[in-house]
């Protein structure tokens, strides 16, 4: 008979806190909460087309974005689920002005603060593409059993404990690291579990796909206006042109790219000065990732997880991905604003 073997996620969480003899299974029972709301959200995700779920519910969040009935839908339950595992003292999202803080006695003795985007790519809600959800969670500075405090959610990303992504895409997927590499689960609907399907992922440390929108090109930096054009140019030996693909939902983007190996940019713009996307809850998980999987994540100057953030919706330029693809649009926006002089490992005359 033939051997069938399957590692839920679960069976995984628990596998990887017997590294770990002291723990007593809190942030294990997290993450099998952030699994069940991926779960149902998922649920809601696939039957979007056929029920009234579809659209705005006619509202706008704190960024004054129009909110769509999923990322309502996906905000409350991951919010329930992650209050109802009771080792959350707070939880901040991209939803909600404020953090949310748990105030019922087993809450309150919660270690941990959990941030994320509950349902990123939005825009592609109504059109069947893509969307995700990005989560980081730290461990609380406040005392144990007192309120949570801004300070629990302003810590550097350096200071995340574990962070994933969950992808409704062809197949559904969580993505996640506790900084011991980045792992890989893909729901199979027909048990309703997340099976072990990656168990190591890397990145390739260069790659040939760059993914930005360049509807904005005339907005970007001369350094990112350089870089495009560098991805653009024939070159025989270093495999150029590269290849364009961007969805407009980060999670898909970067799923992509960590994959095949590539860039994903949203810069500075002149009309955006910090870019587009929320340093905490969607760059941040997302710098993790990259770094754990061997490829780099910054904000044009500085490691992104090395940046002190001062308030919740902070947000941040942002290049992540292969780490070669990652330093050189470094260089040539560095080039251009610190006006220092780089030795770049191509030559840029002679292009169209
Ligand atoms: P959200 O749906 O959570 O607001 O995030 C959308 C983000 C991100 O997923 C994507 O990479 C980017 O916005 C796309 O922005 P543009 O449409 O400006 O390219
Ligand atoms: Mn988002
Ligand atoms: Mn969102």
């Amino acid at each position: 008979m033939t051997k069938f073997e399957v590692t839920t996620l679960n069976e995984f969480i628990l596998k990887s806190q017997m590294n770990y003899p002291q723990a007593q299974g809190g942030f294990s029972h997290l993450l099998h909460h952030v699994g069940i709301a991926a779960k149902i959200v998922n649920r809601e995700v696939n039957k979007a087309g056929l029920v009234d779920i579809l659209g705005e519910v006619g509202n706008t969040n704190v960024q004054g974005e129009s909110q769509k009935k999923l990322d309502v839908f996906a905000n409350d339950h991951f919010i329930n689920a992650i209050h109802n595992c009771g080792e959350v003292c707070a939880i901040a999202s991209e939803e909600n002005e404020s953090f949310i803080f748990f105030d019922d006695e087993m809450s309150r003795n919660g270690k941990y603060v959990f941030l994320m985007d509950p349902l990123d790519g939005s825009s592609n809600i109504d059109v069947n593409v893509s969307i995700g959800t990005i989560f980081s969670i730290y461990r609380r500075i406040s005392p144990i059993g007192e309120k949570a405090t801004m300070e629990d959610f302003l810590q550097p990303g350096t200071a995340q404990i574990a962070a994933g992504y969950v992808l409704y895409g062809s197949s559904t997927m969580m993505v996640y690291t506790t900084g011991r590499g980045v792992t890989g689960f893909t729901l199979d609907p027909s048990i309703g579990e997340f099976c072990l399907s990656h168990r190591r992922m890397e990145t390739p440390e260069d790659g040939r796909i760059y993914s930005i929108n360049e509807g904005n090109y005339k907005k970007f930096p001369k350094g990112v206006k350089k870089y495009i054009k560098y991805c653009q140019v024939r070159d025989e030996k270093s495999d150029r042109p590269y290849t364009s693909r961007y969805i407009g939902s980060l999670v898909a983007d970067f799923h992509r790219n960590l994959i095949k190996g590539g860039i994903f940019i949203y810069p500075e713009t002149e009309s955006a000065p910090l870019g587009k996307l929320r340093l905490l809850y969607e760059c941040n998980p997302i710098a993790f990732l990259a770094e754990q999987a061997g490829g780099k994540a910054s904000n044009g100057f500085e490691p992104i997880m090395k940046i002190k953030p001062t308030s919740l919706h902070q947000r941040v330029p942002f290049y992540t991905g292969s780490k070669k693809m990652v330093e050189l649009v470094e260089c040539l926006l560095q080039e251009h604003t610190n006006g220092k002089t780089v030795d770049l490992p191509y030559k840029m005359e002679n292009q169209q």
